[in-house]
């Protein structure tokens, strides 16, 4: 990644007014928390399908919950990284920035994250796509709630109904909330700049979205290790980790 490259970032976020910020699992790799595509199909040993679909919650809900709840273990004793804080540092020299009340914010994350470490850095503007592993939806009666304990019963039941707790997560096979595409698909079209970063950008709707921004001739910007599909509309891609790349953008 050429310095003239990290420049050129640097002037488009200068210049921005909304932006937007399409985060993966990319960005949370550097604080030891596991992408998925790198797995070739498996998941921390499992199969996709046994631990991430609602098959595969009716088959077996233990195993469904004793996965997450290692997740939840694992994201308990991650930290955020400084590509997280960078982020969040972005965001909130943007609020202070913002002379001129807008219908639009002046900076916020699309995560398909479920982690968390985009909050936990101090980012206030978050919608979280694929939901969080911190919630817990009730399959009978549909209660949200987000203090359980770390380690839940295998499998939980919910205090309300006794029906089956699930985590509030979008499973494979499983739309996005209608809200949270409303949310994203508005913020997509108020943006006047697009950062894509940490995602292979192959799940949709998620993908599809810095896709909206370039052909409204918005420019785009994605930091990933590698070349995914964005690059190809991307104005500029800047190559290498977004924990060593973002702190540079600020
Ligand atoms: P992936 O695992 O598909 O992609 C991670 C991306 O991050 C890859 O493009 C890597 O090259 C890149 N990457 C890895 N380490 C990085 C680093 N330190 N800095 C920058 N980039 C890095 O993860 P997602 O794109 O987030 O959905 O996956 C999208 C969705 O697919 C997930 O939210 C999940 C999954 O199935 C659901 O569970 C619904
Ligand atoms: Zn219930």
């Amino acid at each position: 990644m050429s310095e003239p490259a990290i420049f050129k970032a640097k002037a488009l976020i200068a210049k921005a007014q909304h932006i937007v910020v399409l985060t993966g699992a990319g960005v949370s790799a550097e604080s030891g928390i596991k992408t998925f595509r790198a797995a070739e199909g498996l998941w921390e040993e499992h199969s996709i399908e046994d631990v991430a679909t609602p098959q595969g919650f009716r088959n077996d809900p233990q195993l469904v919950w004793r996965f997450y709840n290692e997740r939840r273990r694992a994201a308990d004793i991650a930290t955020p990284n400084p590509g997280h804080i960078a982020l969040a540092r972005l965001e909130s020299l943007r609020l202070l920035r913002q002379k001129i009340k807008s219908s639009s914010a002046p900076f916020m994350i699309l995560t398909q994250n479920i982690d968390g470490l985009h909050q936990q850095a101090g980012s206030q503007n978050v919608l979280e796509l694929h939901g969080s592993i911190w919630l817990v939806r009730c399959t009978g009666c549909e209660s949200l709630r987000d203090d359980y304990p770390i380690q839940l019963p295998v499998p939980p039941r919910c205090d309300e109904c006794g029906s089956l707790l699930r985590p509030h997560v979008v499973w494979f096979g499983e739309a996005l909330e209608e809200a949270v595409l409303a949310q994203a698909e508005k913020a997509t079209r108020g943006a006047d700049l697009f950062l894509v970063i940490g995602t292979s950008a192959v799940v949709q709707p998620a993908a599809s979205y810095p896709f909206m921004a370039a052909r409204r001739k918005i420019p785009v910007i994605e930091i990933n290790l590698e070349k995914t599909p964005v690059s190809e509309i991307a104005t500029l891609t800047l190559l290498g980790k977004s924990g060593d790349i973002l702190p540079k953008l600020l």
